[in-house]
């Protein structure tokens, strides 16, 4: 068979089909032939991928073995100076992480931590709080580690700094974000997507979080946004695939879901607010951005049951393991250790997972702050948000606890800079 430039079309749902079981046979069929159609089988592209991913996967195994850090670490000195080594950016594209070292001082992060303790203190926040209203962190204890708390002083004073958006930009900056006559986000305006903290006592034993994605679910093989985005994965040329190509990512839309993340990020991310060693519990990456594609060209192999797609699910988080995914299992790469103030950042389609703890030592202390810049898909998000944060309500995205709506000491629409009125759509 020739190659040709003839590919059928895909079918697609942009709501969530009834029958999940048979749009997937439906979807898996249609892929397969797709692919097919670019002359090679669906077998022959895998395995173009899987070699591509091993060479990655031994890559990293080496560094580790040479005593390397797998993540980039970066100064936050040479980002504000303009002066980050070439080889260090490259480095960042080819593991999709970074710690960004001294993002912030470690004493002013210190002392947002504090001043979080007073702020939910002051509040009576441990007498109010009545358990996780979700299931996404349900592994952990009856006293609170996510804290569903939005608008503190110092989360909006992190999220609207000069510093944070200076490492917004950078990060940013390593995506393509103009392409096909489009501009799909501006990489100097971020969209201050608010986000929970995490505050983990010391002594604390945890299970952890499995390893999983966050983009989506099914949604990522059957809308039409998420085939375009993946449509180098979906025609049989995932040799030309890039995970730095923002084009479609922006317009691509999610079936809601409990889960699910209404804007677009370049980079999930967080700020230490407290020391933690790198075998305390942390964050762990498969340090791969192309390993999506293999996420997405795994369920077409043929040992896959056909009305699977290895274990994803609508409204359950993309789980990733050993059963379906044992290559990529082999990269699975932590943090090294980080300081208050250090910002610890993630591709949006990178696969992660917290590990587990027994007796931490020390604080594990998080504010989850993202690189989500400015879009049409963030823009239409940031609506509900302003309303939030006048209202002190819990954003769209997380579950409707609204505990900051009558707490003294909220971060106030007077102390919004002009980094913070941009990112609200104020301005
Ligand atoms: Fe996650």
């Amino acid at each position: 068979m020739t190659a040709t430039t003839e590919r059928p079309a895909l079918p697609h749902w942009e709501t969530k089909p009834e029958d999940v079981a048979a749009a997937t046979r439906e979807i898996k069929a249609a892929l397969r032939e797709r692919i097919a159609a670019s002359g090679r089988t669906v077998d022959e592209v895998f395995g173009a991928l899987e070699a591509r991913i091993a060479a990655k996967v031994e890559a990293i195994k080496a560094d580790k073995a040479a005593g390397q850090e797998v993540w980039p670490i970066i100064d936050f000195a040479d980002i504000a100076a303009g002066t980050v080594p070439a080889e260090l950016a490259a480095k960042v594209k080819e593991r999709g992480c970074a710690v960004i070292r001294g993002t912030f001082p470690h004493e002013q992060a210190l002392q947002w931590d504090q001043d979080i303790v007073d702020y939910v203190d002051r509040n009576g926040f441990f007498e109010k709080y009545t358990g996780p209203a979700d299931d996404f962190f349900a592994s952990v204890a009856s006293k609170p580690e996510i804290y569903p708390i939005y608008w503190s002083a110092p989360q909006m004073e992190a999220r609207q700094s000069p510093r944070m958006a200076a490492v917004q930009s950078f990060l940013n900056s390593q995506w393509t974000h103009t392409s096909e006559g489009v501009q799909w986000f501006d990489p100097d305006r971020d969209s201050l997507y608010p986000d929970r903290i995490r505050r983990r006592p010391p002594g604390t034993d945890s299970a952890g979080l499995g390893t999983h994605l966050d983009t989506g679910s099914i949604d990522l093989f059957l809308t039409e946004g998420y085939q375009q985005a993946f449509r180098h994965v979906f025609d049989g040329t995932v040799e030309a695939y890039d995970p730095w190509d923002a084009a479609h990512r922006t317009t691509a839309v999610n079936y809601p879901a409990s889960t699910m993340c209404s804007a677009f990020r370049t980079f999930q991310g967080w700020t230490a607010l407290s020391d933690m060693g790198h075998d305390q519990g942390v964050l762990h990456t498969v340090p791969i951005p192309e390993a999506m594609a293999y996420l997405l060209m795994r369920p077409l192999l043929d040992d896959v049951p056909e009305d699977e797609l290895c274990g994803v699910e609508w409204n359950r988080t993309f789980p990733i393991g050993w059963k379906w995914h044992g290559l990529l299992m082999e990269a699975v790469s932590g943090i090294p250790d980080v300081r208050a103030g250090d910002t610890v950042w993630w591709h949006c389609d990178m696969i992660h997972s917290v590990a587990s703890v027994a007796d931490q030592v020390g604080w594990g202390n998080v504010m989850y702050i993202p690189a989500a810049p400015w879009c049409e898909r963030n823009e239409r998000y940031s609506v509900g948000v302003r309303e939030a944060f006048e209202t002190g309500s819990s954003p769209a995205d997380f579950p409707e606890e609204h505990y900051e709506r009558d707490w003294e000491g909220r971060f106030q629409p007077e102390h919004l800079n002009s980094i913070g009125r941009r990112g609200l759509g104020l301005e």
